[in-house]
Formats: structure tokens, C-alpha cells, sequence
């Protein structure tokens, strides 16, 4: 595959609270169906976040900035790499997990050094990344079809 080639994602089968990873530019990209609940959530963690109003340009595109990142919210569309130096983080949806303490309400967890991130790719304060997730360029198609690498208009 080309390096640039865009690629269709089909979601009709995402499940509520459900991710898939698809690989696009030869790094992977998750989208997660995001939960009423989650999307809650999203909305009582601004104190903890460095940047939760996502003001660094370079990590989204402009129909991205908003506070659920993402076209739709109830879709999040985001790259897998951490923004430190480069693992992958893990997904842990567990609200307050024995290993990452009581304050957490599920999000992406990287292993390597312990950056924490919430569902809408935010970085937490106090972790080495610097700056939140990064969303690609992406469009729907329709309801149920996303394409990766090609801007919304
Ligand atoms: S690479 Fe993720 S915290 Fe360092």
C-alpha cells in the first residue's frame, strides 16, 4: 500500500464501548465507539488534562478541535502512538484498576514510560508526553464508513 493511500474503515459493527485499530501510513489508528458514559466522563477531567481544550494546532485538524476531538462524538479517531517517544499505549477502559489508581476512569495507558491519556486522546498533567494524541485527517463517508487520510471538508 501506498504510504499516502487513505483507508475506509467500516464501523457498522463497533459496539458501544468497543475499538478496533486499522493500520494507515504504517502506524495504527484506533477508533472507539464511544460510550454515553465515556463521553460524560470526558467532561469532568478538563483540571487534570495539559491542554483539554486541544489549543496545540498540530494535534488534530481544525474540525477535530473541539472538546471530544473527533467529527462525531460518539467516534473517536485517533493515532496509537504515544507523543513521548513513540509506543504504543494500551487501552484500559477499567474505571480505577488496582495498577492505575483510584482517579482513573478508563483511557490509554503507556507502558513505557507512563503517560496517561483519557477517550478523546488527552494527555494528563505530570507524564512525560507532551502533548495529546494525535488525530488524522478523516471524513465520513456515511454513517458507517470512515475514511483515514482525507479531510473533512
Ligand atoms: S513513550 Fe509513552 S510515555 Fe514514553
Amino acid at each position: 500500500m501506498a504510504a499516502g493511500t487513505p483507508v475506509v474503515v467500516d464501523i457498522s459493527k463497533l459496539e458501544l464501548g468497543q475499538q478496533i485499530t486499522v493500520n494507515w501510513r504504517q502506524k495504527p489508528v484506533w477508533v472507539l465507539r464511544r460510550t454515553p458514559q465515556i463521553l460524560a466522563t470526558l467532561n469532568t477531567l478538563t483540571d487534570r488534562l495539559r491542554d483539554p481544550e486541544s489549543r496545540v494546532k498540530s494535534q488534530q485538524p481544525a474540525y477535530a478541535r473541539n472538546k471530544y476531538r473527533s467529527i462525531r462524538p460518539e467516534y473517536l479517531v485517533v493515532i496509537a502512538i504515544c507523543t513521548h517517544l513513540g509506543c504504543v499505549p494500551s487501552f484500559r477502559p477499567e474505571v480505577a484498576p488496582a495498577d492505575l489508581g483510584a482517579e482513573w476512569m478508563g483511557g490509554y495507558f503507556c507502558p513505557c514510560h507512563g503517560s496517561r491519556f483519557d477517550f478523546a486522546g488527552r494527555v494528563f498533567k505530570g507524564v512525560p508526553a507532551p502533548i495529546n494524541l494525535l488525530v488524522p485527517s478523516h471524513r465520513y463517508l456515511s454513517d458507517q464508513l470512515i475514511e483515514i487520510g482525507v479531510d473533512a471538508t
